[in-house]
């Protein structure tokens, strides 16, 4: 049955040109006031705008499923585009280690950071991993994400990294949530590779990718490339065999340090490089006029007290930027959108406006979704939030606080909360 939405107090249709929306275009929601939106039988968005003209054409004769909004704020399901989502448990050590005032790269050397997770990882089973992503799968769409990115990248074995991707896969196509499996062998050099960098890139490059590309087990790759994790040679290496094999680069670069990472990715055509703390002018310039978004991660910032990246620097430059949670139990144990947004606003002094178009259509041009996710435009996915807010504003502004109305995917309904539930949804013809 078709689904007609109708009586959203603001529509966000986020309509906008066929590619990553870069500087003041950042600011454009494509707002409709009381508008509407009809959903054909196969949960692809039909029409979307103002409630007389989206009425008219659900026609007359044709039976639909009315859900309305309540005059509350719809928008596209967020698209968080960096993640960490299969580990096996928090590192609460390292987190207190951290308030005392350790660094990063003490803390790995005391034996926590990423491959204390590693050895997490490598001693759970396939079936207790699956557990944990559905588990946080389920809080995902509970804070309004319908398109979640997930990374390998705590097995650093050809054996483990395939068991994190099967997972992605079994949990991804159980859904409802959407998961984009990304390889992140380059992560860090496994404990019985101590030292010997060149030897284990020359294994995710030979011998980890073949199979992960001939099984279909991700769309992309992404490397770690920073001091005292993998250089810009490595990565190029990396982006080189991936692009052989078919798969898409994302990167992680300048986090820790200055390295060129990201102008590295622009070279190479990757549709994100993501973190960028420290990324300089050349950077900046290099990315303006790319395809590639800069995924900022501000909640690894806020975790760790270190300054934030220059969202204002990039978008008054020019750049795209998206806004994604970077959820991993090391930087950023946070699953929530909206706690994202909130800091992107306080922090990085991006608008409401700006922040909603990060974590919506950037989100999935860095995912290279932008065709089809991130918009509410004809023949898009039906992938939408509906918000307790009247003003869109309030999203990031009632932070911590902020409530999901109902999410759908695909033109169905995978989360309603309680309190609102089936009041607003009835049958109509
Ligand atoms: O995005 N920078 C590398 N990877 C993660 C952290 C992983 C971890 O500490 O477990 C990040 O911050
Ligand atoms: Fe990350």
């Amino acid at each position: 049955m078709r689904v007609l939405i109708i009586n959203a107090s603001q529509l966000l249709t986020l309509t906008g040109p066929d590619r990553p929306r870069a500087g003041r275009e950042m600011s454009s929601l494509g707002l409709i006031r009381d508008g509407a939106v009809l959903i054909d039988e196969e949960g692809l968005i039909i029409a979307s705008g103002p409630r007389d003209r989206v009425q008219k054409q659900a026609g007359e004769r044709i039976s639909y499923q009315l859900i309305d909004a309540g005059g509350r704020v719809v928008l596209p399901g967020f698209v968080d585009s960096h993640a960490h989502p299969v580990f096996s448990g928090p590192r609460l050590d390292d987190f207190e280690r951290r308030i005392q005032g350790r660094s990063y790269a003490d803390i790995a050397a005391m034996g926590g950071g990423i491959l204390w997770t590693v050895n997490g990882v490598r001693g759970a089973s396939e079936q207790s991993l699956a557990d944990g992503l559905r588990a946080w799968a389920r809080l995902f769409l509970q804070a309004g994400t319908s398109t979640l990115e997930a990374k390998s990248g705590y097995g650093l074995s050809l054996e483990d990294e395939l068991k994190i991707l099967r997972v992605i896969r079994a949990v991804g196509r159980e859904g409802p949530l959407e998961l984009i499996a990304t390889f992140l062998g380059a992560h860090a050099v496994p404990p019985e590779l101590k030292g010997r960098k060149d030897e284990y890139m020359r294994r995710v490059c030979e011998e980890m990718l073949p199979v992960v590309s001939r099984e279909g087990l991700a769309r992309f790759v992404d490397v770690f490339c920073d001091e005292g994790y993998f250089t810009p040679e490595h990565a190029e290496r990396l982006f080189k065999a991936a692009s052989q094999a078919g798969l898409g680069a994302k990167i992680h670069a300048e986090q820790l340090s200055l390295t060129g990472g990201s102008r590295l990715a622009v070279r190479a055509a990757a549709c994100s490089a993501d973190h960028l703390d420290h990324i300089d002018d050349a950077g900046v310039q290099a990315l303006v006029g790319s395809r590639t978004v800069a995924g900022l991660v501000p909640g690894s910032n806020y975790f760790f007290n270190k300054p934030y990246p220059p969202a204002r620097r990039l978008i008054d430059s020019g750049a795209a930027v998206a806004l994604a949670t970077d959820f991993n139990p090391g930087t950023c144990p946070c699953w929530d959108m909206r706690m994202i947004l909130s800091i992107a606003c306080t922090q990085m002094r991006m608008s409401p406006a700006e922040a909603l178009v990060a974590a919506t259509i950037n989100g999935a041009w860095a995912l290279g979704l932008g065709k089809t996710h991130g918009s509410l435009e004809p023949g898009r996915q039906a992938d939408i939030l509906c918000y307790e807010a009247e003003d869109y504003r309030e999203i990031p502004y009632y932070f911590g606080r902020g409530s999901v109305a109902w999410l759908m995917k695909r033109g169905q309904l995978v989360y309603e909360n309680a309190t609102m539930a089936s009041q607003s949804v009835r049958d109509g013809v």
